[in-house]
């Protein structure tokens, strides 16, 4: 990781699929800036939610839950590690079973208003890169940058599916594709803070790009930002 490039606020919203994490990570290491997967947090609380047996209807129990846990993120050769209370939830909250839930849950108003705080935390002091759904709206509507990843719905279950496929999950491509559609119907017709691009956001296709050109892309208009942060 080479020294941090100034203070930036980097925003990569975009739907499920669309390269976001790999892209978010690949560019704060190239930055030397901190990599906020936000997706995780509200995989958490739905993992912890589930564990608790709680009725997504009842608002007041899951802001409850929100307010007590803590979670924390630490860099890792392989990655970024997710951590709540001290345990190590990484693979468990990437589980198909609990992509569906964040999406559930992530529409809940008490849960947004609660991890949105610690989503504000953890970029406040610049040189990081937060990626999620509506960081360019709503968690950092005056970042320095922002960038919306877009791809062809079939090509984001495909993409999906060799993810789990990857890491030994039994997953079926069809039912893949189809979850990966349920999830973005959810996360862009959900009246809070729904998936959309900010109108200063660029629009990236990767439909058709490598992780390589997609970082090379957003590199080229970080250029100009970076510069007049001086050396
Ligand atoms: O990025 P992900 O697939 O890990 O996100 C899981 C769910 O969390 C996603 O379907 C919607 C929700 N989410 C959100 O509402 N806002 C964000 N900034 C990030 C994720």
């Amino acid at each position: 990781m080479g020294k941090s490039k100034g203070n930036l606020v980097i925003a990569i919203d975009g739907p499920s699929g669309a390269g976001k994490s790999t892209v978010a990570r690949i560019l704060a290491e190239r930055l030397g800036y901190i990599y906020v997967d936000t997706g995780a947090l509200y995989r958490t609380v739905a993992l912890k939610a589930n564990r608790a047996s709680l009725d997504l209807g009842d608002e007041k129990a899951l802001e409850s839950l929100c307010r007590s846990i803590e979670i924390d993120f630490r860099p890792d050769p392989k990655g970024i590690r997710v951590l709540c209370d001290g345990e190590e939830v990484t693979d468990e909250i990437r589980k198909p079973s609990m992509s569906l839930l964040a999406s559930a849950v992530s529409r809940v108003p008490a849960v947004r208003k609660a991890l949105l705080g610690l989503q504000r935390e953890f970029g406040k002091k610049g040189g990081v890169v937060l990626e999620g759904r509506d960081i360019g709206t709503v968690v950092f509507p005056e970042a320095d940058l922002k960038f919306f990843l877009e791809a062809d719905p079939r090509i984001r279950g495909e993409r999906r599916y060799e993810e789990l496929k990857a890491k030994g999950e039994k997953v079926d491509l069809g039912e893949t594709i189809r979850e990966v559609e349920r999830r973005d119907t959810s996360d862009r017709t959900r009246s809070l803070a729904p998936l959309k691009k900010a109108g200063d956001a660029v629009l990236i296709d990767t439909t058709h790009l490598g992780v390589d050109e997609v970082v090379a892309k957003i590199v080229q208009f970080c250029r100009p930002k970076l510069r007049n942060c001086g050396p």
